[in-house]
């Protein structure tokens, strides 16, 4: 069994200030290490801040909320792998659906986020999940499976073991609606078997399979009492530090 990932996804929300608040107060909350992977991703201008307040040997780890694909360059408001690393952040959402939405990412540039993270040593977490549109019209697997191909297209099984996968439905994603346990863990067994099937059975056993969309700490446990499913991807939840101390309390 891979080891849990959780991970608070801000999105747009918080101040440097405010990072360091949160810190504060989460630390105070969870005094112990938890047996999970725990990362806040708060937005580029409170990494640094983030940084600073979590100190040198934090079980939180830092992760951004995207990364572009170049080293440097002529890219104006973009963030390269290499300054996401002079920070210490370790993880970088990808794919994410809302960047997918409004800002008109495509599965190509996502594959040239993930392969610029690995090679910079940023853990890629590629986010996939279906449309309402998809689902009603019965195309959840084939659309995830397409984002799939295309975001580890050309990835090896070496790549994989410091990639994550996280499944969030979009219609799930902040509306309170969830998949049910049994969806998710019936989805994220499908993209288990679609690494296997496009990289290597080795591949896709050590991947790790997050769920998303609306989690909380009420709902967490049902989530995770699905084997194939290694982790969350928390958004709304990851903003408030007692909602997310009780959530990384699941793993204490
Ligand atoms: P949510 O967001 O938990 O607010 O639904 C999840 C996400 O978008 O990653």
């Amino acid at each position: 069994m891979p080891r849990p990932l959780i991970v608070g996804n801000w999105k747009m929300n918080k101040t440097a200030s405010e990072a360091v608040a949160f810190i504060r107060d989460l630390y105070e909350r969870v005094s112990a290490s938890p047996h999970a992977d725990v990362v806040i991703a708060p937005p580029f201008t409170a990494l640094e801040s983030a940084r600073n307040a979590l100190g040198p040997s934090s079980w939180i780890s830092l992760g951004a909320q995207d990364v572009h694909w170049e080293t440097y360059g002529a890219f104006t408001g973009e963030v390269s792998a290499p300054m996401l690393r002079e920070l210490d952040c370790r993880y970088v959402i990808v794919g994410h659906s809302e960047r997918r939405t409004f800002f008109g990412e495509r599965d190509e540039n996502i594959q040239k986020k993930v392969l610029a993270s690995l090679r910079h040593g940023l853990s890629p977490i590629l986010c996939v999940g279906e449309s309402l549109a998809e689902r009603e019209a019965g195309r959840t697997e084939s659309a995830v499976t397409a984002q799939l191909s295309g975001g580890l297209a050309g990835l090896t099984t070496q790549d994989l073991a410091a990639v994550a996968i996280a499944y969030e439905p979009i219609w799930a994603i902040g509306t309170g609606r969830n998949a049910t346990p049994d969806d998710a863990g019936g989805m994220a067994e499908k993209i288990r078997s679609t690494v296997a099937d496009r990289i290597s059975s080795e591949a896709a056993s050590g991947v790790r399979i997050l769920y998303g969309g609306s989690v909380n700490a009420a709902n967490i446990k049902d989530f995770m009492a699905k084997s194939e499913i290694d982790g969350a991807l928390v958004g709304g939840a990851s903003l408030d530090p007692d909602n997310f101390a009780s959530i990384v309390r699941y793993w204490m």
